[in-house]
């Protein structure tokens, strides 16, 4: 049947010299954190997920723009996953390619997705080694967890090389569990307002009719952290917490394998809190989808979207990479997984991170800011984070200074933000840091903030002050945007879908502008730890700003 395709001759293959890299620039260097095990045994079981050459791409990219912009006639024609499937479905040829290529090294335990576009196969290292020349698998181990990942780049044959994007399952690494509990201060720092849902609801003026009730409505969110929640936790949160509102006080349905053991203060946060501004909206949880030694959550995760037609329309993720770190082949690809999700209507929020405009220490002091992924894709929505003024009381808010921002360094910025960030540029020409320290033209985020500092979670039974972080404030956020969408399906309108079209669109209209402070930058003498710093209007701190629901609602109450 593939007799006209060379390598249908396995042979053929082995006497062959490499194709070519798909992730020249992947960083495939192991952390310090990370004890190597040793080398896995040729007949252990991997699992790597082929990412195939999709069709449409400029189609896809131009139909979102429909879909998302409030002046498009197409805004809120939303596609279903099976018309998201016709357009980008790989070609005939580059599944055949692949698939034939895949068998004729005894690779066939294959499963697909529905767009067809990522397939997901068991194989052996030995067999692995072999399909993707270069690659050498090794076991390592961090804190009672273990990974399978190649420690030398892979590459595939000419011929399939134009028919792949990567190869998932040999590279990036899991997420670190970052401390998203900020160290208690010295002076009086325990008399401190903690944020609460009541504080949250009272800042962001939700009353206590301003809770869920359309039918359909759902919202989630995503972990890639070896950590669970426990519904107990929750339980009993919305029992000390929730009493001003209405409110659910369990998850509609878990995707994924939930562990056992310990509660992880990130896996409440997250739950907690979207369960408290998106208060009585069914919520789901994604958690560490199918897991396996080699494979990468993030990943999974984003393939499991591409596999189910019925999904929440708004999920919440704190999860990043330095952008330098990622391959922009890698990077492009999850963007297009981005805008596939955009065109049917989900609404991604990403935290933006919790070192400001991060610094990646180059020699001689040529340092600069370091972007971090997904936060700096421009099909995502990105959330930054912001203290109360008086530390006291409710009051106005001022940037966190951990709240991340700055400007890509791979994609170039989107129309939709061209003019608000320019007009940022230009009002702030004279105090900006140094040009060499960022990359003007890059996409700039974030797009909008909330509160990030010192939440109250209960985790393991224990109410826990302190917790602190970007993390937060997404969740906050992507529950008063399940809100709003609410709202609007109980008028016939729409679910928001990709939101930043729309959002620059605003003005800040049901926006509260966050205009002082500055976040982490760099530690040099340069920059003197400063990163940017929030102006009036948009900026690379807080975005737009954090929001007042009764106004942000009114704005978006019309198709
Ligand atoms: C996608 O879902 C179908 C069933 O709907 C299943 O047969 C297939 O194995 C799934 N693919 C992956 C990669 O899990
Ligand atoms: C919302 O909150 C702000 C500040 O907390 C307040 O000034 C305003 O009057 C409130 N109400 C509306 C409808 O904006
Ligand atoms: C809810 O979803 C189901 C299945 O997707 C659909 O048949 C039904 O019409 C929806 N109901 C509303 C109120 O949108
Ligand atoms: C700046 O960003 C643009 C795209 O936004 C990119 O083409 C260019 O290479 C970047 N420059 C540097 C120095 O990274």
């Amino acid at each position: 049947m593939n007799a006209l395709l060379p390598f249908s001759i396995p042979l053929l293959f082995s006497s062959l010299v490499w194709g070519g890299y798909l992730e020249y620039d992947q960083d495939v260097l192991i952390p310090e954190d990370w004890t190597h095990v040793g080398r896995v045994d040729p007949s252990e079981e991997l699992e790597l997920t082929f990412a195939l050459k999709q069709q449409n791409i400029q189609l896809l990219e131009e139909t979102l723009r429909r879909v998302s912009d409030p002046d498009s006639p197409q805004y809120g024609k939303h596609l279903s996953l099976e018309e998201v499937a016709s357009l980008v479905r790989p070609s005939e040829l580059t599944q055949k390619v692949v698939r034939s290529w895949l068998q004729s090294h005894g690779v066939s335990d294959c499963l697909a997705v529905r767009t067809q576009d990522f397939l997901q196969c068991a194989t052996t290292a030995e067999v692995a080694e072999k399909l993707l020349p270069g690659s050498r698998f090794h076991r390592y181990a961090r804190d009672g967890q273990s990974i399978v990942r190649s420690s030398a780049p892979y590459s595939v044959h000419d011929e399939v090389h134009r028919h792949l994007d990567f190869v998932g399952g040999l590279h990036r690494l899991p997420p670190k569990g970052k401390d998203v509990r900020k160290k208690q201060t010295k002076s009086g720092a325990w008399v401190h307002l903690g944020v609460t849902p009541t504080v949250l609801r009272a800042r962001y003026n939700l009353t206590a009719a301003d809770v869920g009730s359309a039918q359909n409505n759902s919202q989630a969110v995503a972990q890639f952290l070896e950590q669970y929640f426990h519904p107990t936790d929750l339980a009993e949160f919305m029992y000390i917490f929730g009493r001003s509102f209405e409110h659910l006080s369990q998850v509609d349905r878990v995707v994924g394998t939930q562990g056992g053991g310990k509660a992880g203060l990130e896996a409440s946060l997250d739950l907690e809190y979207i369960m408290s501004t998106g208060a009585h909206i069914p919520t789901w949880v994604f958690t560490n989808p199918g897991r396996h030694e080699s494979q990468e959550p993030f990943l999974q995760w984003m393939v499991l979207l591409s596999n189910m037609s019925a999904l929440p329309w708004v999920h919440t993720i704190s999860y990043g990479d330095d952008e330098d770190s990622l391959s922009a082949a890698y990077m492009t690809r999850i963007n297009t997984e981005f805008m596939k999700a955009g065109v049917r209507g989900i609404s991604l929020l990403f935290a933006s991170g919790d070192s400001g405009a991060g610094c990646r220490y180059l020699s001689k002091g040529q340092n600069t800011f370091r972007p971090s992924f997904p936060a700096s894709s421009p099909y995502v929505t990105t959330v930054g984070g912001t203290s109360f003024k008086n530390p006291f009381k409710v009051t106005y808010e001022v940037t966190d200074y951990i709240s991340g921002g700055g400007f890509s360094n791979i994609f170039s910025m989107p129309s939709y933000q061209a003019s608000a960030v320019q007009g940022y540029l230009k009002s702030v020409a004279a105090k900006l840091p140094p040009a060499s320290y960022f990359n003007a033209s890059g996409r700039a985020y974030p797009d909008l903030a909330a509160l990030s500092d010192n939440y109250w979670v209960v985790n393991n039974r224990i109410p826990i002050p302190w917790v602190s972080g970007t993390s937060a404030s997404t969740p906050v956020f992507g529950g008063i945007l399940s809100l709003i969408n609410d709202r609007r399906f109980s008028k016939g309108l729409p679910a928001l879908g990709f939101f930043n079209p729309r959002l620059y669109k605003l003005k800040q209209q049901g926006l509260f502008d966050v205009t002082e402070g500055c976040h982490l930058g760099c530690l040099d003498e340069k920059v003197q730890g400063n990163g940017f710093c929030a102006t009036p209007s948009w900026d690379p701190v807080t975005g737009w700003g954090t929001p007042n629901y009764p106004d942000l609602l009114a704005a978006l109450l019309v198709d």
